[in-house]
């Protein structure tokens, strides 16, 4: 069986480029419409009830475009709001949280994993959950999980400071606590972070094993589309790539540039999801 529509992936701005060059990647025949919700973004500083209203007026987007699965690339998104998607979407909804821990836990050798995310995909608690659930399945025992908010780490990846000495510095003060704690798996828990890898992996030093979230979710959404028969098939004239942006589509496409590499977005479109009525 297969299913030629696309796959719909939201995010708060351009961090979820790097879950979606992630999915270009791992299934290229795959058809995608990407939203981010720049003129709404950050999402990792507003609270729960606004994050859950936001990711059902994008899932009502992305409905509107008969997508055939939706990816919430964006980890505070899927901290606070996927239950409540799974819950209303008429099509599979895969998120990034669980799709890491698992990564982390089959990674680890000393048992002591770090999590670095956005204040609000750290506050709800949802990443330790999650890995503590997935160590406990694969019957793990004395894990130990030391999490950090990198707020500002959001910032330097937008400015394209990914390689700098201000970044390195802000660095060396956020990771302090995980290097001491003697973690050797760390789990980049923002779509951001993957942009800052390299420096981020120096100051964590040699031996460090970096989760990017991103590779793991374009995994499971491989797995997922077998699994249920909706592969598209191979088009003659390759798969279809849409974007939409809530702020300027120029603004975004210059913006996202360095995040999708040489699949540079064009013919950006604007739309603004919160004309969309949702009840809580
Ligand atoms: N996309 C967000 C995340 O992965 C980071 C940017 C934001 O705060 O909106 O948590």
């Amino acid at each position: 069986m297969t299913d030629n529509r696309p796959i719909g992936v939201f995010d708060s701005g351009i961090g979820g480029l790097t879950v979606l060059r992630e999915i270009w990647n791992s299934v290229p025949n795959e058809s995608t419409i990407y939203f981010g919700d720049n003129s709404r973004a950050p999402y990792g500083t507003k609270s729960k009830s606004t994050i859950i209203r936001y990711s059902l007026q994008n899932l009502k987007f992305l409905e509107t475009k008969d997508v055939k699965m939706i990816v919430i690339a964006c980890n505070t998104a899927s901290a606070y709001a996927y239950e409540e998607l799974k819950k209303r979407a008429n099509v599979p909804v895969v998120e990034v949280v669980t799709p890491g821990a698992d990564v982390a836990c089959r990674s680890t050798k000393n048992g002591k994993i770090g999590i670095i995310a956005t204040k609000g995909t750290i506050s709800t608690g949802v990443y330790k959950d999650a890995v503590e659930r997935r160590a406990a399945e694969l019957g793990m025992k004395d894990i130990e999980i030391f999490e950090q908010a990198c707020p500002l780490f959001v910032s330097l990846a937008e400015e394209g400071w990914w390689d700098t000495e201000v970044t390195r510095l802000t660095a060396e003060e956020y990771l302090k606590p995980l290097k001491e704690a003697g973690v050797d798996t760390l789990v980049m828990a923002c779509t951001h972070y993957p942009l800052l890898s390299k420096v981020i992996g120096e100051v964590m030093g040699e031996g460090i094993v970096l989760v990017n979230t991103g590779e793991a979710t374009a995994q499971v959404v491989s797995e997922l589309l077998n699994k249920e028969g909706i592969s598209s098939e191979e088009s003659a004239d390759g798969p279809v790539r849409e974007f939409y942006t809530s702020d300027e589509p120029e603004l975004f496409e210059k913006v996202a540039a360095p995040f999708l590499g040489e699949g540079l977005p064009s013919g950006t479109r604007h739309f603004s999801t919160d004309k969309y009525e949702v009840t809580i």
